[in-house]
């Protein structure tokens, strides 16, 4: 018999959740049209049943429980909706649902990049569907992308600002030359950055991100362990100036790339073209610029957070979700991992490098630096000596490098930081191009 309405569990009625309840409430009618029957909230597990909780209102309060059991216990939820974050219990609820038929729908990042290859396997055993649109970019449409349009590629590099904190914080800094610590005060007086911003500006959200893209881009199991990420709190006022000198900007990007049958995954700080179409991504914007062979470079842009963007990629899950149990199938985008593909340790990989050291302002220094570098295969491409501090007897000089290993660079840093006429080395960044 034809299913007359499909039932959805949601868990957590926070800043996400209590909007997909809200567009389920408000846009119910839409819905139904869109997944060929009503969705109708069958229960919430929240935290606490405040009565005084916002939608309070709008929900009836016999739909809220603080009681895990009872929620699952609740006959007729066909669909659930996991808007708590954090690996756990948001883990443990997924298995639960999954293992008990339930079709299931998250915008949780940390649990897909850490155990989204158990999930999907799970799922399939179950025959339900696992989602997962709102885990990266918020509303702009990824995932799906991912799974159906570009499966006729063979997806050669993702480069990527897939954290708008960051993104909001090294604007700033580009844009009024203030330093990091005043631009993380700004952005967390504007609730982009949370008390603890650990998890945007160390580069963990953003690694998080990108394992969930190169997993799905390369068919392959790439656990967060294994992305190299480095955060931008290094980064000074003073590295902004010289990229503009230099015809750059700097964003933290989120990269993958596939090379002959071995993938570099990596977040840090890089120096990019001014001209390029990220060095363009200003505020807490995100963008993803994907390549393909068929395709050649697509570029997904829009607001990569934010509990309205969110919900509108979850509630279209919900729905995608809602069309499958009508039509009697699972989510018919296959998970594979290719085995074959290793990731690269990071010392292996080859970009190119800018310095920025204060060293003693002697004749015969820049000849000391330059021999370091020969020695260990780096060719200088630019460099930049700023005026002398005449009392301290210091300048700063910048150097730009054309592509170089960065175990290379690394063993460098180590030299020139043992040279006396190095005093300080203040910085070193990659430089990527679009
Ligand atoms: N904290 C993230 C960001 C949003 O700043 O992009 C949630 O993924």
């Amino acid at each position: 018999m034809a299913k007359e309405s499909i039932g959805i569990g949601l868990i957590g009625l926070g800043i996400v959740g209590g909007q997909v309840a809200k567009v389920l409430l408000e846009k119910a009618d839409i819905l139904a049209e869109q997944a060929g029957c009503p969705c109708v909230i069958r229960k919430i597990k929240v935290l606490s049943a405040d009565p005084d909780r916002p939608l309070a209102r709008e929900i009836p309060a016999g739909l809220l429980t603080t009681d895990t059991d009872e929620f699952f216990a609740e006959p007729g939820i066909d669909i659930v909706v996991e808007a708590i974050g954090g690996e756990n219990p948001a883990l443990d609820y997924l298995k639960r649902a999954i293992s008990r038929g339930q079709h299931t729908v998250t915008s949780n990042k940390e649990v897909i990049a850490k155990h989204g290859t158990e999930l999907h396997a799970l799922a399939r055993k179950q025959g339900v569907g696992l989602r997962y649109g709102g885990s990266v970019g918020g509303g702009i449409p990824l995932i799906a992308p991912f799974k159906y349009d570009l499966v006729a590629n063979r997806i050669t590099s993702i480069c990527a600002i897939i954290n708008g904190t960051t993104n909001y914080i090294l604007t700033r800094m580009e844009r009024e030359g203030i330093d990091f610590p005043s631009a993380l005060k700004s952005a967390q007086e504007l609730g982009y950055a949370e008390a603890n911003p650990a998890n945007d500006i160390e580069g963990i959200d953003a690694h998080y991100k990108l394992a969930i893209m190169a997993s799905l881009a390369f068919q392959a199991d790439v656990r967060p362990g294994k992305i190299y990420h480095e955060g931008i709190s290094r980064l000074d006022s003073r590295d902004f100036r010289c990229a503009r000198e230099l015809g750059f900007t700097i964003k933290l990007l989120a990269i993958a790339k596939l090379i002959n049958n071995s993938i570099e995954v990596r977040v840090h700080p890089a120096f990019v073209p001014e001209d390029s179409l990220l060095a363009k991504v200003d505020g807490v914007h995100n963008a993803i610029l994907v390549e393909g062979d068929l395709v050649g470079k697509v570029l997904f842009y829009g607001e990569g957070a934010g509990a309205l963007a969110t919900s509108s990629a979850v509630t279209a899950d919900v729905v995608s979700s809602a069309q499958d149990i009508l039509h009697g199938v699972s989510d018919r985008a296959v998970r594979k991992s290719a085995s074959a593909i290793s990731i690269k340790p990071m010392a292996e990989i080859e970009t190119r490098y800018y310095l920025r050291m204060n060293v003693a302002d002697q004749s015969g220094v820049l000849a000391q630096i330059s021999k370091v570098l020969g020695d260990n295969q780096i060719s200088i491409s630019a460099v930049i000596q700023n005026e002398a501090d005449i009392t301290a007897q210091v300048s700063e000089i910048m150097i730009t490098t054309h592509p170089a290993h960065e175990k290379a660079i690394q063993q460098a840093l180590g030299e020139l930081a043992k040279l006396g006429v190095v005093k300080e080395i203040n910085n070193f960044i990659r430089v990527e191009s679009d």
